[in-house]
């Protein structure tokens, strides 16, 4: 959508992978506390994001929507104010439909007032469901409350929650700034292999302004230390949104190691907005690759059996500018190493596991002393 939002995918955290509908102003204003604290704010992670449940079950006498008084004892816009006190952003939760997922009241055919209530508050995100849609076109619905929040004045990320229907994806970039290409992640590999098998054939339709929503991460929330850097690593070369949906007050070192990789984080957000493909997929080993600003490629080498196995590919392959003196600089982003290779891109990958690599053209400074090293490179 161009309204100038979300030129490279949206970073935060959002309450229902972890919490569902035990959302309250505490937590809300804990994790704010936690993203500063721990660095992730810095490193990107700036929207906090309400999801479903926030709300009274009625709207009040004049038609507005309520804040649960027990959740929310003083309202959304003083969780908004303290949210954006430590420099950060609100997002909020409603549904195109007559009610929430949760039963709570929907915004169908209010959408001016709830669009205006919410700018009046100070949210600067908003993600919205698809239940209860009454059988109206989607498009249709989106656009109602795309049109309401234009109107409001206030920068509003759009986030259509719209689980990858009505061929969303087409259409989600006039409409949204982002847009679920699925229905909901559970912290599996199963279920994230799925979603990542779907939204990663939809890599035309994202860019800045736009992106694919593979929903959002469970890293922290159950997988292997593995599978969930696998799930962060995918989620990057596919220009996802990054919204945690891990419990941050009591994450572990390895989820907030994950979380925290600035070098994967640079590959999600890098400004030429391209999601990465598949260049090759047999027997469960898959080579992706994502062209960045900067003429290199972050190629994932990833291994969906449960086995370990040897993946590899090359550097025209990837599409990496060949280089003038035959050598590749090869940075693995996890180990934070770099290797010489004279074109080769291979490594041994765990289980489920992934390798992710920024492969660019080496500088003569990079390469072996000898030249004679390069042809008896890989
Ligand atoms: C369905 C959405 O896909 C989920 O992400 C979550 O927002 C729930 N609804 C809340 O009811």
């Amino acid at each position: 959508l161009p309204n100038g939002l979300a030129l490279t995918p949206p970073m935060g955290w959002n309450d229902w992978n972890a919490f569902g509908c035990d959302v309250s102003a505490q937590l809300v204003e804990q994790t704010a506390d936690k993203l500063v604290s721990s660095g992730l704010a810095a490193d990107g992670y700036r929207s906090v994001n309400i999801d479903d449940c926030w709300m009274a079950p009625n709207r009040d006498a004049e038609g507005n929507l309520v804040p649960d008084p027990v959740k929310f004892p003083d309202g959304i816009k003083a969780v908004a104010d303290y949210v954006h006190g430590k420099g950060l952003k609100l997002g909020i939760y409603e549904t195109a439909g007559t009610k929430t997922c949760a039963g709570y009241p929907g915004s169908l055919g209010h959408e001016t007032a709830d669009a205006n209530l919410f700018a009046s508050w100070g949210v600067d995100y908003l993600k919205y469901d698809n239940c209860y849609n009454q059988g109206v076109p989607s498009k249709q619905r989106y656009q109602a409350m795309g049109s309401a929040l234009a109107a409001t004045g206030r920068p509003i990320v759009y986030s259509l929650c719209s689980w990858g229907t009505e061929d969303v994806a087409s259409w989600g970039g006039t409409v949204g700034n982002l847009w679920r290409t699925t229905g909901d992640i559970s912290a599996g590999f199963g279920s994230m292999l799925d979603i990542f098998h779907t939204n990663v054939q939809l890599a035309k339709d994202a860019g800045p302004g736009g992106w694919n929503d593979p929903d959002m991460l469970e890293v922290g929330n159950g997988m292997s230390v593995t599978e969930d850097q696998t799930e962060f690593t995918l989620w990057a070369e596919m220009a996802a949104p990054l919204i945690s949906g891990t419990d941050l007050r009591t994450a572990s070192p390895d989820t907030l190691r994950i979380l925290g990789n600035r070098d994967v984080i640079a590959v999600d957000q890098d400004p030429l907005g391209k999601q990465g493909t598949g260049i090759s997929s047999s027997g469960g080993l898959d080579v992706l690759a994502k062209p960045l600003s900067d003429g290199s490629v972050a190629v994932v080498l990833f291994n969906e059996n449960a086995t370990a196995a040897t993946i590899s590919t090359t550097a025209a392959a990837a599409g990496v500018p060949s280089s003038s003196n035959g050598g590749y600089a090869l940075k693995d982003l996890w180990t934070g190493r770099t290797t010489i290779s004279g074109g080769t891109i291979s490594a041994a990958v765990p289980g489920h596991g992934t390798v992710m690599y920024r492969v660019s053209p080496a500088t003569t400074r990079q390469l072996p002393p000898s030249t004679t090293l390069l042809t008896t490179l890989p």
